[in-house]
């Protein structure tokens, strides 16, 4: 965003221009060099074309159209919407339809889509392009959520590369014109990895483009992103785009992430939680410039407000504020005081609450920078994952888990 004249509703702060400090770039991105020209060329997805190759990952309750819209005004690239499950779309489930809007505005519209079923991935394909309800279609094969895996579900539909292959070709042709990615970890664990297989489906089912997040669903959102893999991904899928995630909390990292391994975007998600000028930065660097410095406390309380004025009415104000308060933790991480007003914070009801709970804080505070790449939205930890009896007995059963695979649980 460029919070001046151009921001119809982010306008109300003058946020000058300045080349980002020292402060502001961490330590392992010291002397990256912003992109120099045609270094990276605009990536398609299918007839999408990202001028800057950056996505924001789809985020089970958080990339909402609100959150899309506050990051949107930042910077170009392509804003996935949280995990819609298939079957509860094609069943019509009022609160699915509720969470697969878009606003009017958004273009192009990308939905992520779950699903363990061929049959209902299909239909529910069918749907939202009969409808005209997407330009984009990403399907989620990385959850390790236990009760999810347990069942099959998740990051456990790799393991079994026809059934992988079914699911995607079912969306695949339903979808017509309209691009189908592919979103997958490494695989169950460092025994059982399945990103190889993964990537080949989706290249020769038809995809578009595929997405890897580079840990294993034992990892869950722990240590640090294998790239190492995103690298090797790149060496084998050589007909559509690969794109990268993992650890990006810095414009910096993107840069870095590419040129290491090859790749030819990159999808961002914990980074832009209470963070969404990321996408700025970003910009900034794959334009080959110095990204600014993050605004000071008084810009971020009105990202916030915005935020939640936009969750309010699109949620009713109640539901809403509810589903701020953790966006609320994450916009004030780090700064003074934070700790003892977060209380007051996670309170609020109304967004008079909250404006009044922001008043307590000087326009003037500086962004503390230790709080770039702190870890948010997941506990960082790791688990063994569950996967049903006899499970890799034969990993060319192409049988459809049991639905019960198929909750609005996630991750990814
Ligand atoms: C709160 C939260 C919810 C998530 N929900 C989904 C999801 O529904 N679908 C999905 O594919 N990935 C999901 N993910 C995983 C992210 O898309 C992304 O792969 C992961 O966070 C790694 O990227 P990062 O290191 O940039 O955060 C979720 C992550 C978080 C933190």
């Amino acid at each position: 965003m460029n919070p001046g004249p151009r921001s119809a509703r982010l306008s109300p702060i003058w946020y000058p221009m300045q080349s980002m400090d020292a402060r502001y770039t961490s330590q392992i991105n010291e002397g990256v060099e912003p992109a120099a020209p045609g270094e990276f060329p605009p990536v398609s997805i299918g007839p999408l074309r990202l001028d800057i190759p950056v996505v924001l990952a789809p985020m089970a309750g958080i990339t909402n159209y609100p959150f899309r819209t506050v990051c949107r005004q930042f910077g170009a690239g392509l804003y996935v919407s949280e995990m819609i499950t298939a079957r509860a779309l094609v069943e019509k489930n009022p609160k699915t339809v509720k969470l697969s809007e878009f606003s009017p505005q958004e273009t192009p519209r990308s939905l992520q889509l779950y699903g363990v079923d061929p049959e209902y991935v299909g239909k529910a394909v069918e749907s939202l392009v009969a409808e005209d309800r997407v330009d984009h279609i990403d399907l989620n094969f990385g959850c390790p959520v236990r009760k999810v895996t347990r069942k099959g579900g998740g990051a456990a539909i790799p393991v079994k590369p026809l059934l992988l292959a079914n699911i995607v070709r079912a969306a695949v042709r339903s979808a017509g014109t309209v691009p189908v990615t592919i979103k997958f970890r490494m695989g169950i664990d460092d025994n059982i990895l399945t990103y190889s297989d993964a990537g080949r489906v989706g290249q020769d089912e038809g995809c578009a483009a595929v997405a890897l997040h580079a840990r294993t669903a034992a990892e869950l959102y722990s240590g640090e992103a294998h790239w190492e893999a995103i690298a090797d991904l790149k060496q084998q899928v050589k007909h559509i785009p690969v794109f990268g995630n993992g650890d990006i909390w810095e414009g910096w990292d993107a840069l870095r992430m590419m040129r290491q391994t090859g790749c030819d975007g990159v999808v961002v998600g914990r980074g832009c939680l209470g963070r969404p000028w990321l996408f700025r930065d970003l910009a900034d660097v794959f334009k080959g410039r110095q990204p600014e410095n993050p605004p000071q406390f008084g810009f971020i309380r009105e990202i916030m407000l915005e935020h939640a004025r936009l969750l309010a009415e699109w949620f009713g104000e109640r539901m809403g504020l509810l589903s701020f308060r953790k966006h609320a933790t994450w916009y004030t991480k780090g700064f003074p005081g934070s700790a003892q007003w977060r209380q007051s914070l996670i309170q609020v009801e109304t967004l008079d609450d909250l404006a009044v709970a922001l008043d307590q804080l000087a326009s003037d505070l500086e962004f503390p920078p230790e709080s770039m790449r702190v870890k948010r939205g997941k506990k960082s930890r790791r688990q063994r994952v569950a996967l049903p009896d006899g499970y890799l007995d034969d990993r060319f059963d192409q049988t459809p888990p049991d639905p019960a695979a198929e909750t609005e649980d996630s991750g990814g």
